[in-house]
């Protein structure tokens, strides 16, 4: 009321002056005026913010005032504008603050005077200090009384946690996550119980889930993933009858799932992944959830019957468990991504009962004992974009239908027994980028429409039966990365090849014959070249000797001829079995012209992947070209790594 008592009677002067009160005062008393510009002084002296002292502080960025009237400061942000601490004692003298943005600075400690001033503003009730290099034990939190919101998150806090919040009467929201804390998990949040979210991520809290825990009966939201915990799941969890979010991943808890938690209808979302969960997945874990992932457990048994057919459940996994029997074969028609990966699950792939998965984005089911054939039905699931049915005993041709999935990216289907031709229909879709149906036993040829696939990258055909040529129309496919087409009855010249080509070209194991061609000098980014087992003929051309990103090749078994040339050390070669080549060191063996150190073959290189250089310059790049290429390499199988982590693949 005091603040009130203060603005009113600026209030009537301004009602005359309009114009000048509106630029130069504020109706906020002048105690906080002057604290504001005592801080603007403070802060500003060290970073790029700009508080216009002849402004109403209200205006100011970060700043907000009490509505209606902006009679008192109510919040300030100072996210990320890296004040020294000398300003926090200030900070506190405001006392109608009722949030107080910290977050993303450089703060390394939480003064005593801090805790004792701000603690006293009754008002006061968010407190965010995330992302600061807050270190040492916890403070403990005097006052305070009004704090709903703590924000911690983010920090170098260590050491375990008592009485430190046992305080904070009103305390709602708690994150102490991504710090370093240990000991056992705190249970003194609030001596008042009306904790809702508990965020303790990324810690080394150990010890098990403290039955105390599940006396905050309003928690909402509980994320303890990434700790030291172990022990079972207290069944009396079951009691949060109001839990939306509960995440215990990342690990080391055991015993079952409890199945009291089938009985709270708000949980939306439950995550255990990668801990040591063991049992049977309880019967009616899904009636309420909507994201479930239980990967990376013990789990075994079959599959509940009901488990996929709540329609509010939209993302499951169960991928990396020990699970048997077949696939429920329900599904419910919200279902966005269903992972069963990676389990003994047997029996055949259902999805022709019941049609069209209009919700589904990703299906992955790879690494099983999945017998009978791709379901035509699957061609109905318009929104697929991730097909992994690699690893299982599939059996039977490929339907034609495929073609119809219209959005696929990803196809995955290696490692299983199809037989019959590929369907020209897979090369209608468009947006994939990797394709790989090796090992299996697809005959005919390789359909030359292919090439419409132009924005694929991965391109995996081999250890099949496919026969007639290569088709001519790949060297259109301006997108691919990695061609294998190894292990096959291929016959024919080598055709013109991609010339993006990069991570590999695997032609080896077919009935290929001619030379190797002088159009493959044009894949400049090629790290592996397989030519192995087939019958080419003919010399071995120079310019192999000069593919700069070039670290194995492999032209063994062939009917080549000539003389080997001399390549750079870092190359992995092998051309034995070709019995007209010759091999040019054995030849003109002398211990000063090894291959490691002919300045020649070194400068051969140089000419030609350097020639925007000066000769001289060049040679004195000797080493960094080889630091380069090795470089040139490393990120290219990052780049792969990075594609297939990305995939989860
Ligand atoms: C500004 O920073 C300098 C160096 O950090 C310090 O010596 C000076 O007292 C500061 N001035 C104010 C007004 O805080
Ligand atoms: C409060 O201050 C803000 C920022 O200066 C201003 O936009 C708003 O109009 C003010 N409200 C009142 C009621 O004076
Ligand atoms: C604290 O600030 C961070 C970063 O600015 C933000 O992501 C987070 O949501 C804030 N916490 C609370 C409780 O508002
Ligand atoms: C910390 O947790 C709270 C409550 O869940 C959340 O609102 C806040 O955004 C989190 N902070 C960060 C930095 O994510
Ligand atoms: C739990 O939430 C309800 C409804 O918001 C509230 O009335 C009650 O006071 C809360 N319980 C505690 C212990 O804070
Ligand atoms: C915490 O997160 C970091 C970075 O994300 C990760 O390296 C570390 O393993 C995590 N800690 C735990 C205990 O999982
Ligand atoms: C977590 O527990 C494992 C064994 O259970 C132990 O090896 C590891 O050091 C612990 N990590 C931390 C950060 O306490
Ligand atoms: C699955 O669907 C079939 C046919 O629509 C139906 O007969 C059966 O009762 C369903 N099973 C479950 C568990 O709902
Ligand atoms: C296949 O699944 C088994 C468990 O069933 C797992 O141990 C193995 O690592 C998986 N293999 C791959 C390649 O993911
Ligand atoms: C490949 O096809 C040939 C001839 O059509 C056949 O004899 C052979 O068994 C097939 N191999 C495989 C692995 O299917
Ligand atoms: C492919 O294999 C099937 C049997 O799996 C056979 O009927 C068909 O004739 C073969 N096609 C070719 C082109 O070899
Ligand atoms: C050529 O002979 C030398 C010396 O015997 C040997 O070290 C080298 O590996 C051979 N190169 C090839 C390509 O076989």
């Amino acid at each position: 009321m005091n603040r009130y008592g203060h603005s009113t009677p600026l209030l009537h002067f301004c009602l005359f002056f309009f114009l000048l009160c509106s630029v130069v005062f504020s109706e906020l008393p002048t105690n906080q005026k002057t604290t504001m510009i005592s801080l603007s002084k403070a802060i500003m002296n060290n970073t790029a913010l700009i508080w216009d002292v002849n402004k109403d502080p209200c205006s100011w960025k970060g700043v907000k005032c009490s509505t209606p009237g902006n009679s008192s400061i109510a919040e300030i942000s100072l996210s990320g504008v890296f004040p020294s601490s000398d300003f926090l004692p200030l900070l506190c003298q405001i006392d109608s603050l009722v949030s107080l943005d910290l977050s993303n600075n450089d703060l390394t400690s939480i003064p005593d005077k801090f805790i004792t001033d701000c603690g006293a503003i009754g008002g006061l009730q968010l407190l965010n200090i995330s992302r600061n290099s807050v270190g040492g034990p916890l403070p403990t939190f005097h006052g305070f009384v009004g704090l709903k919101f703590l924000d911690l998150s983010f920090n170098s806090l260590s050491g375990s946690i008592s009485l430190q919040f046992e305080g904070l009467v009103a305390l709602k929201s708690l994150n102490l996550s991504f710090n370093r804390f240990n000991g056992l998990i705190p249970t003194n949040l609030g001596k008042a119980m009306a904790l809702e979210q508990l965020q303790l991520s990324n810690n080394s809290f150990e010890g098990g889930i403290p039955d105390q825990l599940i006396d905050y009966l309003n928690l909402t939201l509980v994320d303890l993933s990434q700790n030291n915990l172990s022990g079972p799941v207290p069944v009396r969890i079951g009691d949060l009858s109001k839990l939306e979010v509960l995440i215990l991943s990342t690990n080391y808890l055991s015993g079952k799932i409890p199945e009291t938690l089938s009985s709270i209808k708000s949980l939306s979302r439950f995550a255990a992944h990668q801990n040591n969960f063991e049992g049977r997945i309880p019967s009616g874990l899904t009636k309420f959830l909507k994201k479930l992932d239980l990967s990376y457990n013990k789990l075994t048994g079959s599959i509940p019957s009901d488990m996929f057919l709540p329609s509010n459940l939209q993302t499951l996994d169960l991928s990396y468990n020990l699970l048997t029997g077949s696939m429920p074969s329900n599904i419910s028609q919200s279902m966005v991504r269903l992972r069963l990966g990676s389990n003994s699950l047997d029996g055949t792939i259902p999805f022709a009962t019941f049609g069209a998965l209009e919700n589904l984005m990703y299906l992955e089911l790879e690494n099983n004992s999945l017998t009978g054939s791709v379901p035509p039905d699957l061609g109905s699931c318009r929104n697929l974009m991730l097909l992994n049915l690699a690893g299982n005993k599939l059996n039977g041709a490929l339907p034609v239908q495929l073609g119809g999935l219209s959005q696929l990216q990803v196809m995955k289907i290696q490692s299983n027994k199809l037989v019959g031709e590929i369907p020209v229909e897979i090369t209608r879709l468009q947006r994939l980028w990797i394709l790989d149906m090796s090992w299996n036993s697809l005959n005919g040829s390789i359909p030359s429409t292919i090439s419409s696939l132009q924005g694929l990258m991965i391109l995996n055909l081999q250890g099949n039966n496919l026969s007639g040529s290569i088709p001519e129309t790949i060297v259109s496919m301006d997108s691919l990365l990695e061609l294998q087409l190894g292990g096959n009855q291929l016959i024919g010249k080598i055709p013109g090849m991609p010339v993006k080509l990069q991570i590999a070209l695997n032609l080896s194991s077919n009935l290929l014959e001619g030379p190797i061609p002088e159009s493959l000098k044009l894949l400049t980014g090629l790290e592996v070249l397989d030519l192995s087992n087939n019958k080419l003929s003919g010399e071995m051309p120079p310019y192999l000797t000069q593919m700069a990103t070039l670290r194995k090749l492999l032209l063994s078994n062939n009917q080549l001829s000539g003389i080997i040339p001399e390549f750079n050390p870092w190359l992995t070669f092998d051309a034995k079995g070709n019995k007209d080549l010759i091999n040019a060191t054995t030849s003109k063996a002398s211990p000063n012209t090894s291959p490691n150190t002919s300045p020649k073959s070194a400068q051969k290189g140089k000419s030609l992947n350097l020639s925007f250089l000066d000769e001289s310059v060049a040679s004195a790049l000797g080493i960094g070209y080889v630091v380069g290429i090795v470089i040139g390499i490393a990120i290219s199988r990052n780049w792969v790594v990075q594609l297939k982590s990305k995939l989860n693949i």
